[in-house]
């Protein structure tokens, strides 16, 4: 199974009462494992997380800590572009080379990298004079 697949699977239990945007995450770390997530909404709206954060943090979670490839989907009349948040969450965890697929329930896929989602992004090098 694909890590599109994988995402298009999990999608289905996303908690998405509020936007009823679901989406789902699979990313594959450099140790060959596959972590999927979902984004959970809350009634306090901010509280909420996205799938990239819940896949993200099962990875850590089970003791891996980088990302080798991650596949993002939703239904979407375009493949769901990663919000700002998750750019910066993805580099902390990813090199810039890393491949994302965002994809849509329709079919439609992209191609693109951490690196390309978040050009000039700030990282841990950026505090060595601190
Ligand atoms: N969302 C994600 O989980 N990932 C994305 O890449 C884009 C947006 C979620 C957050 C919120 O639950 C819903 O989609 C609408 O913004």
């Amino acid at each position: 199974m694909s890590l599109v697949d994988d995402a298009r699977k999990v999608r289905h239990n996303a908690y998405a009462p509020y936007s009823r945007f679901k989406v789902g995450v699979a990313i594959r770390s450099t140790s060959g494992n596959v972590f999927v997530g979902v984004n959970v909404e809350n009634a306090a709206y901010p509280e909420g997380t996205c799938a990239e954060a819940g896949a993200i943090a099962a990875m850590i979670a089970a003791g891996d800590t980088r990302i080798a490839e991650i596949a993002v989907i939703a239904d979407c009349p375009r493949p769901v572009p990663p919000c700002g948040g998750c750019r910066q969450k993805l580099s902390e965890f990813g090199a810039r080379d890393v491949k994302v697929t965002l994809a849509t329930t329709d079919g439609i896929v992209e191609q693109t990298s951490i690196g390309a989602l978040l050009p000039g992004g700030f990282d841990a090098a950026d505090m060595e004079k601190a």
